[in-house]
């Protein structure tokens, strides 16, 4: 029996897809299976998938690499019937073969509906091959009734940003265009939102008052794999700092919109990073992993980042003074996606010397954001028996603990269904994007030199000094609660 999909959750109409980049990593990684199991779970009422790239392929090579791309990567079990059924709406155009061959495979794919019918355009391709993408689709006469996911970076600095929303809007209107970020497709991300808006207890010490600093850290453990040609023009910092912790920083900074909607939330993010302070080289630490330069498909003297931390300023009332610390890289100690606010400590303490209190860092307030989302509020508390020794103590919640684990949607997925849906609540805007890579330039015009650190590190050495007095949440001192171990 399919699930139960509540009326309003999907598209009305069934979609044809134009995945531009569709052999590329992320569509192996994410968009397949994303799609699949949108279709699959009934989510959308039909699906047909026009892979786009300049592979010379078929339909049944397209059809290979998908099935190949689910088999590795899908995170839910499939029957040969579901795999049957998905794959027999799988077309595919190569990029050479010009723009009126795809528009007979999309007008074919829409015949097959027999009905009503709309398109999404996903345009999974490296910056300096968005704007070919759009023309190919406007040469291809498929603007009507369609919709636009331009994946991230988006653009490479302010003037390309500029560039490219001026030339998208040659062939799409900006209702048609969905930036996506897939950190707001996060449910973690998400419950930020929840968090500070739908209770009463946090938002009044939500600001410079009660809280000293705020870090980002997105430490990953991957390596490149196949994206070192993407990866050696994009590097850390444009890979996941202008795009993913800045809109982050975002929810976390706002103020309340005045409604759920688009529009509201965009005003209110923007105004975040309209208050942000460009970004001071001086507080910026580049690092690269040392073998990065020997890997294939990376130039031998390359001065690309795979690694920064840096410190940011909102330099508004409810956030001057307060630093921002962003820290992310690959092929560090760990993966970890977290959210960690550190509140101001008590301004005196009556507790005796040894107590132990103070001992182990401020009061914090931590947000894993994972898909299965965890949070943390830790304090001081007695330790019991005799004397007054103090132990620091956590409340925890897991997403792992309640019965809606299984309900959770992939970010891509979530996003997806949105774009098809015209929701663009959670996509970013011309706006703050361009006004990100204002703030970005400084940084962009002077970068620091790269610092080597070895893989399996946490970075440069020099993060320890550009966090003083403070120190990195991670690693952990203490680990998550483990909710199948309460002893
Ligand atoms: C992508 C970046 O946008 O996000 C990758 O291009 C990064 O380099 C990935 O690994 C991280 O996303 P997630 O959802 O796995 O945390």
């Amino acid at each position: 029996m399919p699930p139960k999909i509540p009326p309003g959750v999907g598209p009305q109409f069934p979609q044809v897809v134009v995945l531009v980049g569709a052999t590329g990593d992320l569509a192996r990684r994410k968009l397949l299976p994303g799609l699949f199991h949108l279709t699959n779970s009934g989510f959308i009422p039909g699906c047909r998938i026009i892979g786009v790239s300049l592979d010379e392929l078929d339909a049944d090579g397209f059809r290979k690499i998908a099935q190949e791309a689910l088999t590795e990567f899908s995170t839910r079990k499939f029957s040969e019937a579901d795999w049957g059924a998905f794959a027999g709406g799988l077309d595919y155009v190569s990029l050479g073969a010009g723009p009126s061959t795809l528009r007979a495979a999309v007008l074919a794919a829409e015949a097959a509906f027999n009905g009503e019918s709309r398109r999404l355009h996903y345009l999974s391709v490296p910056p300096n091959a968005a704007l070919s993408a759009v023309r190919l689709l406007g040469e291809a006469e498929l603007v009507d009734r369609s919709r636009v996911i331009m994946e991230k970076p988006f653009g490479t600095d302010l003037e390309s940003a500029v560039t490219l929303n001026s030339k998208l809007h040659e062939v799409f209107d900006e209702g048609q265009i969905f930036r996506i970020d897939h950190f707001l497709g996060k449910e973690a991300a998400q419950n930020i939102l929840a968090f500070r808006f739908a209770n009463g207890l946090f938002e009044p010490i939500w600001n410079r008052n009660f809280i000293d600093h705020v870090q980002i850290d997105v430490p990953e453990k991957l390596a490149l794999g196949k994206r070192a040609a993407f990866y050696e023009q994009t590097g850390a910092y444009r890979d996941m700092v202008v795009t993913h912790l800045f809109q982050i920083l975002g929810f976390m900074g706002m103020e309340a919109p005045t409604s759920l909607e688009p529009k509201p939330i965009s005003e209110e993010k923007n105004k975040v990073f309209r208050s942000m302070l460009p970004i001071d080289p001086a507080d910026v630490v580049r690092g690269q992993y040392t073998g990065y330069r020997s890997e294939d498909g990376i130039s031998r003297d390359s001065d690309t980042e795979t690694f920064i931390a840096l410190k940011c300023f909102i330099d508004n009332w409810r956030w001057a003074g307060v630093p921002f610390y962003l820290r992310t890289g690959k092929r560090l100690a760990e993966g970890q996606r977290i959210i960690s606010i550190a509140f101001r400590e008590p301004p005196k303490s009556m507790f005796p010397a040894g107590s132990g209190v103070g001992a182990q860092g401020p009061d914090h307030l931590t947000f894993d954001l994972a898909d299965a989302a965890k949070m943390s509020l830790s304090f001081y508390g007695k330790r019991p028996g005799p004397g007054m020794r103090l132990d620091k103590l956590s409340m925890q919640f897991a997403m792992h603990d309640t019965t809606h684990i299984g309900d959770v949607l992939e970010a891509y997925e979530r996003l997806i269904l949105d774009a098809m849906r015209g929701d663009h609540t959670l996509f970013t805007t011309a706006e703050g994007i361009e006004r990100l890579w204002e703030v970005s330039m400084p940084l962009l015009e002077s970068p620091p030199p790269v610092r080597f650190y070895d893989p399996g590190s946490w970075g440069p050495n020099s993060i320890h000094q550009m966090i003083a007095p403070h120190a990195w949440r991670l690693p952990f001192e203490r680990g998550w609660r483990d909710p199948n171990n309460f002893g």
